[in-house]
């Protein structure tokens, strides 16, 4: 059955890592006879500037009907300083499509690109779970008084129960489906005492649906700080919009840093968006010197959602036998460029 993918490569170094997963995309698609058809959109910065649209009507109704998954570079242009197509098109997904997994793997893949004294690869293999469509990314609040010496502004930090819910079930589900032994929820109920609660008390109720998972509850500074003194304490974590924003870039870090992360923004049975974590690194762009890994290992997450997950598990062994062999980007401690280093991790693709 062909599956349909919507290639939206951004800015800034979005077009190169995509171009470096699409390889690997097109590969395993003829090698393995997948089905799966790509159609790209042209949707950033520069198409903005020139026509002050950030994406045509009807196309949330196009990718909502007409397709299975979006692979999605990043955004980000100093000369749209308000980010207003990165917030349409990347926001506007998130919500209208109601994307409300954020899933964050938190993999180790070698010994070397860990920043901590004494961990390795069995030490860092944890899921971030973070909420994706509420919190304090709403947008409610306002100003009063803006601009003056009184200036008052209000931002709205909003959770539904039916919000919290599936995202914790989510996790729980996904602990119990990959055979993960426990889940941590991170919030902070001591100083939230609202939506703290809320998170707590769903969370309580939920885990009793799956007494053979563990689950334990932290202040998120305690999370933090465990994550980078004892991170194989972690097997699955849950949190809310922002607490998960920040701490999945700590993850990164544990990782070897942000181009080596893949993410996945999930509707479960619906269309769904794949993304590297970083941004469009406006530095780096068209020098050939982003690390393509982060988007290749989001190649291969897509893949598993599609229920290809043979091929997605390949793709990272290609992409660990790469760095193994030291053929990688300076950023972890390689010497290639972008394009050879996708075409190192190719040569390693056994299919
Ligand atoms: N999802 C997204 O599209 C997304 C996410 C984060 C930031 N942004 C946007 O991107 C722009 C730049 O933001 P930023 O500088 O804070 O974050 P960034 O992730 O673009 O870059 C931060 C730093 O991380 C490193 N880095 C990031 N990706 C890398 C890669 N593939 N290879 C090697 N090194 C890499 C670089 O040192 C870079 O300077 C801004 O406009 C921001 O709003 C977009």
């Amino acid at each position: 059955m062909t599956k349909r993918i919507a290639v939206i490569p951004g800015d800034g170094i979005g077009p190169e890592v995509i171009a470096a997963g699409m390889r690997v995309l097109e590969r395993v698609n003829s090698q393995r006879k997948l089905g799966l058809e790509f159609t790209h959109f042209g949707w950033n910065a520069d198409e903005y500037l020139r026509t002050g649209i950030s994406m045509p009507p009807g196309a949330m109704d196009d990718i909502r009907n007409n397709y299975d998954a979006v692979y999605l570079g990043a955004f980000g242009d100093p000369r749209v300083p308000d980010m207003k197509h990165a917030s349409d098109i990347l926001l506007g997904m998130r919500f209208q499509l109601d994307l409300y997994v954020n899933y964050r793997p938190v993999k180790l893949l070698n010994k070397a690109l860990c920043p901590l004294k004494d961990k390795g690869v069995k030490d860092i293999d944890m899921v971030i779970f973070r909420e994706n469509t509420e919190g304090a990314y709403v947008g409610m609040g306002g100003f009063f008084k803006k601009g003056t010496p009184e200036e008052i502004a209000i931002q709205e930090d909003v959770s539904t129960r039916r919000g919290v819910e599936r995202i914790i079930r989510y996790a729980f589900d996904f602990a119990k489906t990959t055979g993960r032994k426990s889940v941590c929820m991170a919030d902070k109920n001591n100083v939230m005492r609202y939506g703290g609660d809320l998170w707590l008390r769903t969370f309580e109720e939920i885990a009793r649906e799956y007494p053979e998972i563990e689950h334990f509850h932290l202040f998120v500074d305690a999370l933090t700080m465990q994550m980078v003194r004892a991170p194989e304490m972690f097997s699955v974590v849950v949190t809310n919009n922002m607490f998960g924003d920040i701490v999945t870039d700590l993850g990164a870090a544990l990782q070897g840093g942000l181009g080596m992360a893949a993410s996945g923004n999930i509707n479960p049975g619906k269309v769904s968006l794949f993304e590297p974590i970083h941004g469009s690194a406006p530095k780096y762009t068209g020098k050939d010197v982003s690390n393509p890994v982060g988007a290749i290992l989001t190649a291969a997450m897509m893949l598993d959602y599609l229920g290809f997950a043979a091929e997605g598990e390949a793709i990272e062994h290609a992409v660990v036998a790469a760095i193994d062999a030291r053929e990688a980007t300076r950023d972890i401690g390689g010497s290639l460029g972008t394009k050879a280093t996708g075409e190192a991790i190719l040569r390693r693709l056994e299919m």
